[in-house]
This record gives structure tokens, C-alpha cells and sequence, in this order.
């Protein structure tokens, strides 16, 4: 199968090594798209496949054309795209807060797939929500979930409104995690500790908290009680959190992140 990946910057990168590291690609299969010349030279450099511009045909002999460009340079693309999409071409778009009506009204097209990846996408570790346009089959869907899967898992949502959700739990959830992270190795230091020694204590904690939730057969109340005996330091923390209103706090943040997502829409 042909790729076309338009704009290769972060995200556009990401996917260009994991198709290849993965084969759903041969390099020779894959059109890299960047609108400057410079950027074109200095893609070539990499190998990871030929490299173009928007306006040259070649993008539209593949069957999958991946959208990585910022939703604020769509606006240009799209019109550098509409009305040269055949029915072999399957669009499959990145872009956050653009909607599967938006895509379809700027390049007059149907058969678009919106995926909301995460960045431990860079190490294969992602998850990615997927939703489509109904034009698109059954076979092209399992096609561009099979391309996104080089990145994680992918999960099916029912409705195009939820990928705000997606966008506010998954899309930003690694900064969440950074934030209680960075948090509890500041409260390490506060103790005394050295940062190095506090930090190798927090992140190792965070994998294996991680894999027990995983991998232990308990529920996350369960794992919680496990550790917190009556009157015990865990019990103490928690007792604090809970009066600082902790829990309510990080459901709000996640609310509000999906209400800006809603507000950031181009629906
Ligand atoms: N970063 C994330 O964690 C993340 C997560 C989920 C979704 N996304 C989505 O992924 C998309 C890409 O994000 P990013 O962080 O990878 O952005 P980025 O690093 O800015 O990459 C976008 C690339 O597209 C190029 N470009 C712009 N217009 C173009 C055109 N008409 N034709 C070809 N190339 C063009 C840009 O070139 P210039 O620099 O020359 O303009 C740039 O190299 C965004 O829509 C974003 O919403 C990102």
C-alpha cells in the first residue's frame, strides 16, 4: 500500500519511522509532502522516502493520505488539494479540533478517517481514538487502523463529539502524568532527599504502580486499599488529598480541557 504523509513535523516524523520500522511501508512506497523547498532538502536527507511538494500529482497515487499539519494550515492545503481526490483516496487526519464535515466541505471528499493520537505515539506506545465518515468501508477503515496501530492501540468511537473527550483525556493525559510525577519528586526534595534519588524513587513507583494495575487482577480500589492500611501513611496522604479535594480537582482540569477543545473546534 501507497502512503502519502503531508507535513512531516513532529507528529508527520513519528509516523514516517513507525511505518517503516513496522513495513507497512517500503521507502520507495512512501511520499513524504512539505511546502518549502528547504524542508524538502532537508527530508531527502533523512531516506525515509521521497520527498515533494503539495502541488505535485504523485500524492494522489496513494490509496491512504495522512493530514499532519496544523488545523491552522489546512486552510491552505485544502485548496491545494480539492477536487483532485479520487475515489481510491482515503484521507486520514490528525489534525485536532477539525471535524470529518470541515475536511469534507474543503476538499470535497468522503472518505475520511479522524484519528486523536497521543505522544508515546514517538515510542510506539500511543493509543489513538479513530472515528469516520460513513462513506468509508469497512476495508478502508481496518486499513488506516492497521497504519495507525504502528504507533499502539487504537480505539473506535461512537460519536465524532467524543474525540473532544479524547482530546482532553488521552491527547493530553501525558501532561497530566508529568504534572503528579514532577509533583511528588518536589515533595521528595521537601524531605530531604537528594533529586536524582527522588526521582529514580517516583518514576520507578509510576512503572510498577503501573504494571500492577495492569497485571494484578484487582480493581483500582482494591489496589489502593492494598496499600493503605487503617491509620497507616498511605491512609494519611489520601485522607489529605481527599480533604484538599484532590479527586474533584483532576476530573475538573480534564472537563475543562474537554470544554477548550469543544471552544477550539472548526466545526
Ligand atoms: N504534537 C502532538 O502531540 C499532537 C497530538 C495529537 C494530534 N496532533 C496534530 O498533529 C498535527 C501536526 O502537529 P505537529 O506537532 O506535528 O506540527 P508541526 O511540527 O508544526 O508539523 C507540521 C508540519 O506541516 C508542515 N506544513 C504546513 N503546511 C503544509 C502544507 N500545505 N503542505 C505540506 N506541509 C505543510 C509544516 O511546515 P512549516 O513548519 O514550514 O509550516 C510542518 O513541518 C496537528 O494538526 C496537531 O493538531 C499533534
Amino acid at each position: 500500500m501507497k502512503i502519502t504523509l503531508i507535513g512531516c513535523g513532529n507528529m508527520g516524523l513519528i509516523y514516517a519511522r513507525a511505518f517503516l520500522k513496522y513495513s507497512i511501508v517500503k521507502p520507495e512506497e512512501l511520499l513524504l509532502v512539505e511546502k518549502s523547498e528547504a524542508r524538502v532538502i532537508e527530508l531527502k536527507k533523512l531516506g525515509f522516502g521521497e520527498v515533494v511538494t503539495p502541488d505535485d500529482d504523485r500524492i494522489l497515487d496513494s490509496e491512504l493520505i495522512l493530514l499532519a499539519v496544523k488545523p491552522q494550515d489546512f486552510k491552505q492545503l485544502s485548496e491545494s488539494l480539492a477536487g483532485r481526490l479520487t475515489d481510491k483516496n482515503v484521507i486520514l487526519s490528525i489534525m485536532a479540533g477539525t471535524s470529518i464535515n470541515f475536511i469534507e466541505q474543503r476538499l470535497q471528499h468522503k472518505a475520511i478517517v479522524r484519528a486523536m493520537p497521543n505522544s508515546p505515539a514517538s515510542l510506539g506506545m500511543g493509543v489513538t481514538a479513530i472515528f469516520a465518515h460513513p462513506e468509508v468501508s469497512a476495508l478502508q477503515l481496518r486499513k488506516a487502523e492497521n497504519v495507525l496501530s504502528t504507533t499502539g492501540r487504537t480505539v473506535y468511537v461512537d460519536v465524532e463529539s467524543q474525540m473532544d473527550s479524547v482530546t482532553a483525556l488521552s491527547g493530553s493525559g501525558p501532561a497530566y502524568f508529568f504534572y503528579i510525577v514532577k509533583h511528588m519528586i518536589e515533595a521528595g526534595k521537601a524531605m530531604g532527599m537528594d533529586e536524582g534519588v527522588s526521582s529514580m524513587l517516583v518514576k520507578q513507583t509510576m512503572l510498577g504502580a503501573f504494571h500492577l494495575i495492569n497485571q494484578a487482577d484487582k480493581s483500582l480500589d482494591e489496589l489502593i486499599k492494598a496499600v493503605a492500611s487503617k491509620g497507616g501513611t498511605t491512609e494519611a496522604a489520601l485522607n489529605s488529598f481527599e480533604s484538599d479535594h484532590l479527586g474533584k480537582a483532576i476530573k475538573k482540569g480534564i472537563l475543562e480541557a474537554e470544554k477548550r477543545a469543544q471552544e477550539l473546534s472548526n466545526n
